[in-house]
Formats: structure tokens, sequence, C-alpha cells
């Protein structure tokens, strides 16, 4: 198994392949990474996917995790297109899931959204995403190459929590006025990621999340609640360029409900964790945040 992009997620599921004996790479660009990736029982291979002669990957036939993300400016992905490259020269992997995001959708005004709904990416790093997804699909047409697409939500766990923006009281948006966000618990992701590999129909795509959307208010205000931390200040919709970072801002701008019932379905996904609630029960039960 080959993972491309070894970090948080990554590094979980290497541990999860590890356990079943199962022979991992991790592929990361820095040291630090590249230690934790060793950690995990894998064997790391320090190379910028965006750049470097992939040759030394050997991907040719093998299953392949691409979850390593487009660099932070432009409006496509280089570093997709160059790994398309070295498919190229150096052999085609046999399946590839690719770990994409839900920005593709844009804003849907709230709207239920499922898999057919048209990507109409606003945000920048939306459209490299976009494209990402584009170019992917198009060399799995060219190559008959098993391709799977995942499009996740906001990934949350317990050590992946916003205590620090909580704990420094920066505000969030009234709760009538807050768009609709939606997460996924990590744990869950790694196990999709797994079920993708093993059991998805080529060239299927998922919206991956807990199908019980709320806004990012109601997240703040959930993980406060359950860390023992005071809620966060509410400040109008209006208000919030200048007070909350462009970061925060972009996401503000779009809202959306994702349905996960193509996931449920299709890859027979029993969540373990189906709302907030319930994945940041285990979080804080008998230490303090
Ligand atoms: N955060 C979210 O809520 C969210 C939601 C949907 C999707 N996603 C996406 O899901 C994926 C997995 O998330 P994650 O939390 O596991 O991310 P992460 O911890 O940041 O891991 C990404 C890994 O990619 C590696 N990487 C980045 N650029 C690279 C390059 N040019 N060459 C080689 N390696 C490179 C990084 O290694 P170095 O650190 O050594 O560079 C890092 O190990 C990411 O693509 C992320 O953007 C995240």
């Amino acid at each position: 198994m080959i993972i491309l992009g070894c970090g948080y997620i990554g590094q979980a599921l290497a541990r999860r392949y590890r356990q079943r004996g199962e022979a991992v790479i991790g592929v990361v660009r820095s040291a630090e990474r590249a230690a934790e990736v060793e950690a995990a029982g894998a064997q790391a291979l320090q190379l910028d996917l965006s750049c470097d002669d992939l040759a030394p990957l050997k991907l040719a036939g093998e299953q392949v995790f691409h979850l390593a993300p487009p660099p932070n400016t432009g409006d496509d992905d280089p570093l997709t297109a160059h790994l398309i490259q070295a498919f190229e020269s150096d052999g085609h992997p046999r399946r590839l899931v690719y770990i994409g995001t839900t920005g593709i959708y844009g804003d849907c005004a709230g709207a239920w959204v499922d898999e057919d709904w048209p990507p109409q990416p606003t945000a920048s790093r939306s459209w490299r995403r976009w494209d990402a997804e584009q170019r992917l699909r198009q060399w799995s047409r060219d190559t008959g190459a098993e391709l799977v697409i995942l499009r996740v939500a906001g990934i949350y766990a317990c050590d992946r929590l916003p205590l620090a923006r909580i704990r420094s009281a920066q505000p969030v948006v009234k709760a009538d006025e807050a768009p609709w966000s939606n997460r996924i618990h990590a744990e869950d992701l790694v196990e999709i990621c797994i079920a993708a590999m093993e059991r998805a129909p080529a060239g299927a795509v998922y919206n991956v999340c807990d199908g019980h959307p709320s806004t990012m208010t109601d997240y703040f205000c959930q993980v406060a609640d359950a860390a023992g931390l005071p809620q966060p200040p509410q400040i109008p919709l209006a208000a919030a360029d200048g007070q909350v970072s462009a970061g925060m801002l972009s996401y503000l701008k779009e809202s959306r409900r994702l349905s996960n019932q193509r996931l449920l379905d299709e890859l027979e996904i029993n969540l373990r964790y189906p709302t907030l609630t319930q994945g940041l029960a285990p979080c804080f039960s008998g230490s303090g945040a």
C-alpha cells in the first residue's frame, strides 16, 4: 500500500494496514513527518510530489492513496499533474483513492447536496481540488486505471479540535445567520478510505461526511461545552469581515448540507460517530480540557 501525503490521516491509515500485516510506504516532504511515518510502522519516503523524480516510488500496479493537498496558491493542482506525468513514465497504479474536499460544490444556499450536484467551486482552494479531480478522472479514462474519489468534509477528532481558538475567545457568527457545514470523524474517515480501496466500484465518487450537518457556530459551541470552556462570543454575519480570519470568512460564504447516502448504501459503512455529539463524547471523559 502506498500513501502519498502521509500526514495525520495517512499515518492513521498506515497503522491500520500495519495491524493487518500489510507493507505500507508513506510519502512526505519533511524529515519530521518522515519520522512520524516510521513511528506508525510504515516505510517513509521523503519526496516532493510536486517536482521530484518519482521513479523511486515504484507505483506501477500498486494500490495508492493520494492525500497530498495542492499547493496554497493558483487555480490548478500542479502536484497531481506531476503525479500523472510520473504514472505515464514509470507505470500506472492499479487503483487510486483520492481524498479531495466538498469545497468543490461551492455555495449551495443550504441545499441538500449529493454527488450529482454540479460542482461550482468559488474559493481558489476549491478550484485546485476540482482541477485535481478532473485530471485524475481523465487519467483513469485514458488508462483504465481504477479511480475512487472521496469528497471529504471537515475532519475532527479528539486530538484535532479548535480548543486554542475557543480559549482565545475568537468570535463566531450568530447561530441563526451561520451557514451549514459538514464534518466527519477522523476514525470514520480512515475506515471509509479502507472500504473505498477494497470495495468501491471503479469510477465511484462519494461525499464523506457524517450526514448530520450543523453550523460552524454549533460546532464551536458543542466543542466548547464538551471541553468545559466558555462558548465563543457571537457576532452578526455582516460584521464578520475583519473580525474572523480570511480562511474562516471564505468558509462562511458557503452553505450546504451534504448527503452521505451513497456512501452508506454502496460501501455499507456503519459510522462509529454519526453525530458530533457522539464524536465528542469520549474526548473529555475523565480529564479536564
Ligand atoms: N482539514 C480538513 O478538515 C480536511 C477536509 C477535507 C479534506 N482534507 C484533506 O485531506 C487530506 C489528508 O488530511 P490530513 O489532515 O492527513 O493532512 P496533513 O496532516 O496535512 O497531511 C498531508 C501530508 O501531505 C504531505 N505533503 C504535502 N505536500 C506534499 C508534497 N508536495 N510532496 C510530498 N508530500 C506532501 C505532508 O508532508 P510534509 O508535512 O512533510 O510536507 C503531509 O504529511 C489532505 O489533502 C487535506 O487537505 C482535509
